[in-house]
């Protein structure tokens, strides 16, 4: 194994898209920023130099970091934010995952210009469990907004009303043209006859989005880094902060294709319409050839989205076990809405809040992986409740009840390697979206899903606990539910937070503690000395 060294500088970068320019702040003046290359079972160092007037942490979505919170990046949550002018030195060990992931700013909204990739190959001699592919290429999606977007997100806090939306969708930092400002958009080269490994990322912050290649079929392969049986497939969906692996055979002889990336979103309320276009471009294709045309799936097509997800299964073979915990020592219930608080600052007197069991999160000042490490009192409760405060039923009028929301910095317990089943009801209430929810510090199998309420009598009979997808991120159906299994093996402090940005802002998140075991290799290790202070 190997030490992988990065200098991650934080710095302000002049970017022109849509015709016009901004100051963006990047990783290295890179949109999207450098990609982490390691193996399996590497160590990755790197070191982070704050040389802008925000605060920064970097977190590396999906990375386990088994005994290493301190570097899972979450601000106020696992780590206090680097200041302008400090360093910190990320120091993490890449166990037992292969695939892709992506790394992200975590602090109010720097992710929209903070992200890049994480590429971990197998251990030197071990191949990929489906046929080599003859190259292997990024895509990483994300959205544009033309104005400052920390502005946006303040805006939004301060007046109580929606965010402003994105401009435009990209796709490797680059729009395609939009009516009054031509733009290439972004070309993937391809040689007739080959194979390639598309490592695709929707580091978008507010947008699930579906993603497909005219006259092609693509073959997921790995999803959030864990390999999953072949998915043939001509349309991929993918929430924020979820990666895909995808082969993609270069069958035609020359052309031009169609990629196209458009938004999801089953109840629309407002969305960046934008569909990105980006093209395949097979080597030998004649100048202004024109492209081979796609549509993507409407913006409302929960069909689409459920099948594609119903359809992914861990490849669970003899080197690559699914380790589907079988018991379950803690049964969580977690309803997850939007809800309406008063606001005496809002323009309407009120303000939506993100709930999850009624709670709408608030985040501490002082970082909780400290507080928990230190046993420093009084900056969070461990209070949070497994099921929610009225008995839930999205069919009956139970509205008002459910947008009762209680604040607080609540924290749920969970002694080590205990196995946990969390079901996450999506209420619809306020803003009936699906909500890709993210876990920290673990992969999880989903291990059922479905649309109306769970049945906590008869759904569990129907779970999948053979080949269940193994992942970090899940989009909770509207009007629907996932569950999910994992095993409590990490001791620390670890998020579970909606990955639209905006429903976090809003308070749509949650903490778990996972205790120190008995064990010398089950607890938490000391923090490092550079850890920023709040
Ligand atoms: Cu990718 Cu807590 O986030």
């Amino acid at each position: 194994c190997k030490v992988r060294r990065y200098d991650f500088r934080v710095v302000l970068t002049n970017t022109t898209k849509l015709c016009s320019t901004k100051s963006i702040v990047t990783i290295n003046g890179k949109f999207p920023g450098p990609t982490i290359y390691a193996r399996e079972g590497d160590n990755v160092n790197i070191k982070l130099t704050n040389h802008v007037q925000y605060n920064v942490t970097i977190h590396w979505h999906g990375v386990r970091q088994l005994r290493t919170g301190w570097s899972d990046g979450p601000a106020y949550i696992t780590q206090c934010p680097i200041r302008p002018g400090q360093s910190y030195l990320y120091n993490f060990t890449l166990t037992g995952q292969r695939g892709t992931l992506l790394w992200h700013a975590h602090i109010s909204w720097l992710r929209a210009t903070i992200h890049g990739a994480i590429v971990i190959l197998p251990q030197k001699g071990v191949p990929y469990p489906f046929p080599k592919p003859d190259k292997e290429k990024i895509i990483i999606l994300g959205e544009w907004w033309k104005a400052d977007v920390e502005a946006v997100v303040n805006q939004a806090t301060q007046t109580g009303l929606p965010p402003n939306i994105s401009d435009a969708h990209i796709v490797n930092g680059q729009t395609g043209a939009v009516p009054g400002c031509p733009s290439p958009g972004f070309t993937l080269h391809v040689e007739s006859g080959k194979t390639y490994l598309l490592r695709i990322i929707n580091a978008a912050l507010n947008d699930e989005l579906f993603f497909k290649i005219a006259g092609h079929n693509i073959t997921v392969v790995e999803v959030d880094a864990a390999y999953t049986k072949p998915l043939s497939t001509d349309t991929i969906f993918i929430g924020p902060g979820q990666t895909t692996n995808a082969l993609l055979t270069a069958d035609k002889r020359v052309g031009k294709y169609l990629m196209a990336v458009s938004p999801f979103m089953d109840t629309v309320v407002a969305v960046d319409n934008v569909t990105a276009i980006a093209f395949l471009r097979y080597k030998g294709t004649i100048a202004f050839s024109p492209p081979v045309l796609t549509t993507t799936p409407a913006i409302n097509a929960t069909p689409v989205t459920s099948t594609f997800m119903d359809n992914l299964r861990s490849l669970n073979s003899k080197k690559y076990p699914a380790n589907v915990p079988l018991t379950v020592d803690h049964s969580l219930y977690f309803t997850i809405g939007v809800g309406i608080d008063p606001c005496a600052t809002c323009v309407n007197g009120s303000k939506a809040v993100g709930a999850i069991n009624n709670i709408s999160f608030i985040m501490p000042t002082t970082a909780l992986l400290q507080a928990h490490y230190y046993s420093i009192s009084g900056v969070f409760t461990d209070d949070f409740p497994a099921m929610p405060p009225n008995s839930f039923n999205y069919t009956g009028n139970n509205t008002a009840l459910n947008l009762q929301t209680n604040n607080g910095t609540r924290i749920y317990r969970l002694a080590f390697n205990s196995t946990v089943q969390l079901v996450l009801q999506g209420t619809t209430i306020i803003a009936p979206e699906s909500h890709p929810f993210h876990l920290h510090g673990f992969n999880f199998f989903v291990v059922g899903k479905g649309f109306g309420n769970f049945d906590a009598d008869n759904d569990p009979k129907k779970f999948n606990l053979a080949d269940p997808v193994e992942r970090n991120t899940i989009s909770v159906p509207t009007a629907g539910w996932a569950a999910i299994r994992f095993r409590a093996d990490n001791p620390g402090v670890w998020f579970l937070h909606c990955h639209l940005e905006v429903h976090t802002t809003w308070g749509l998140k949650m903490v778990f503690v996972v205790d120190n075991g008995e064990g010398p290799d089950e607890s938490l290790l000391p923090p490092p000395s550079d850890l920023p202070n709040c």
